[in-house]
């Protein structure tokens, strides 16, 4: 069964279920179907996180490692704790950072119920992943809660296309294409969940807006065309 595109509660389980189900082959079919622009839209929110020259870094829905794996190769010195609820996704994640020499932190554990105190971490950021859970107003208090004071969250997201004529081209491709490739390369339906879950998902206005009734800072900026978006939150001294 595949998870509701959108906000559900009883959407846990079900995307757990998925990524299990698509972890073996989840970085290549990203490589694939973005022409490598993936990594370099995570080497942007790594970069975005270590501008604020952090100590102690969370990678939330952290899957394969990713990017918590390019922030260790762009700053060696930073603490990284990676965590995600799928075990399947974390044991590539912990392969690919031994085989690169990497220090990363991965641990098992639900971005809605965090396993950590208040007031840890400097920076938490989370790449394609915030879209995935069943309740974004819960993920972000848990967020502001782990962050310290001044503390700088960086979400990275894929956008619900618009309606110019590129974007008609890329909903094509994205919304027709891309599923019937997805299920045939992975022998997976997961890559229908894709385009529905970016549909669902609130603008980035909309999402910055959310950021700030959880009580952060919040901006963005649009990556690729719109596509995809950099959401940046601070936590305010007295939150
Ligand atoms: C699309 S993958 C993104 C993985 C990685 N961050 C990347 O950049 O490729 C989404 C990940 O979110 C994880 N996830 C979804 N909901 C979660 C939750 N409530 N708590 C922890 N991880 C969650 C899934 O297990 C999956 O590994």
């Amino acid at each position: 069964m595949l998870p509701s595109p959108g906000e559900d509660a009883d959407k846990a389980g079900p995307v757990r279920a998925m990524f299990s189900q698509i972890a073996g082959s989840y970085d290549a079919l990203n490589r694939l179907f973005t022409a490598g622009i993936d990594l370099l839209w995570r080497r942007e929110a790594a970069l975005e996180v270590l501008s604020c020259g952090p100590k102690e870094v969370l990678d939330l829905a952290t899957g394969t490692g990713d990017l918590a794996l390019a922030l260790a190769r762009l700053a060696p010195e930073l603490e990284i704790t990676a965590c995600d609820f799928t075990e399947a996704m974390l044991e590539r994640a912990r392969h690919k950072a031994e085989r690169a020499g990497l220090a990363v932190h991965f641990l098992q554990g639900d971005a809605l119920a965090l396993p950590f105190g208040e007031n840890r971490f400097d920076a938490v950021c989370c790449a394609f992943g915030f879209r995935n859970f069943a309740d974004f107003g819960a993920a972000l208090s848990e967020i502001l809660r782990v962050l310290k004071p001044q503390g700088k969250l960086v979400i990275l997201e894929l956008s619900p296309p618009g309606r110019s004529l590129t974007s008609l081209l890329y909903r094509a491709y994205f919304e027709q294409l891309l599923p019937v490739l997805g299920e045939r390369l992975s022998g997976q339906a997961a890559y229908r969940y894709l385009p529905a879950s970016v549909a669902a998902f609130p603008s980035p206005e909309a999402l910055a807006q959310r950021m700030r009734s959880c009580g952060f800072q919040a901006r963005y900026r649009r990556l690729s065309g719109g596509i995809a978006a950099l959401h940046v939150g601070v936590k305010p001294e007295v939150a």
